[in-house]
């Protein structure tokens, strides 16, 4: 059975200071991850180090960048490498998110080196998928996260794929308030779940974790988590605070329990 992952992206918000105050909260609030959910937060590079100490004290806490090169060293000016990022203690990462896609001309041939040199390195990678709106007005929002995910799994074997995590963001859902209904996901996180089962077989398509991104929160993240093929989120806003973000972790552990 699969096991929720409760993932928080930071994006540009949270210095050293706010990281470890952050902490502070949370793991007030989240002595251990629930049964059936592990956590994840992803800060700024400079406050990796500082959140994988503070997390260090949390069973099922991990923590992740929100991007990497794929190279192992080099003139990249500004770059960061996978084995710099394990060494701050992380041991996940997110790759191809859509504000990468659109403001860094992040593509699916350098989602799929990232997401090799990830596994290589030993981090978990998630990856991020999604249409524009655009993309769905025209009805094209399938056929869109289909060439996503199968151009960011080329070439990945079936054992490197079960260490892969896929967020389903929908571009039109992020930091809008405008959410996909609970059907909108299903259905389209069923669908990235039969292209799986289409690239690898059913057994590991049926492994594979499939988050949920785009203005989840407390008050909508209950019905999300609910549906059979919605295995966690990806939540940018509401993770900046400790409570909305805990109470998300707390209603997958009920869910998973129940
Ligand atoms: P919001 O939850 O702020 O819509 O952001 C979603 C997101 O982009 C997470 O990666």
């Amino acid at each position: 059975m699969r096991t929720f992952l409760i993932a928080g992206n930071w994006k540009m918000h949270q210095n050293v200071a706010e990281t470890k105050a952050y902490f502070n909260e949370f793991t007030k609030l989240v002595s251990k991850a629930p049964e059936g959910v592990s956590i994840l937060l992803c800060p700024v590079y400079t406050s990796l180090h500082a959140a994988a100490d503070a997390a260090s004290s949390v069973d099922g806490l991990h923590i992740g960048a929100q991007n990497l090169h794929f190279e192992d060293k080099g003139a990249f000016t500004g770059e960061i490498t996978a084995a710099m990022i394990k060494e701050t203690g992380a041991d996940h990462v997110i790759i191809g998110h859509s504000e990468r896609r659109q403001y860094y001309n992040e593509t699916d041939e350098t989602v799929n080196k990232k997401t090799k040199k990830a596994i290589e390195a030993g981090l978990t990678p998630v990856v991020c998928v999604g249409e524009l709106l655009e993309e769905r007005k025209e009805d094209r929002h399938f056929d869109v996260v289909r060439s996503q995910v199968v151009k960011g799994l080329e070439g990945i074997s079936k054992n490197d794929a079960l260490k892969t995590v896929i967020a389903y963001e929908p571009v039109w859902a992020i930091g809008t308030g405008e959410t996909a209904s609970p059907e909108q996901a299903q259905e389209i996180h069923a669908f990235i779940r039969k292209e799986l089962a289409g690239l690898y077989d059913e057994a590991t398509a049926a492994e594979i974790r499939i988050l949920y991104g785009g203005s989840m929160n407390a008050k909508n993240a209950d019905e999300l988590l609910s549906q059979e093929d919605v295995d966690g989120g990806l939540i940018g806003g509401a993770s900046l605070k400790p409570d909305s973000f805990s109470e998300i972790v707390h209603f997958a552990g009920k869910i998973y329990s129940s």
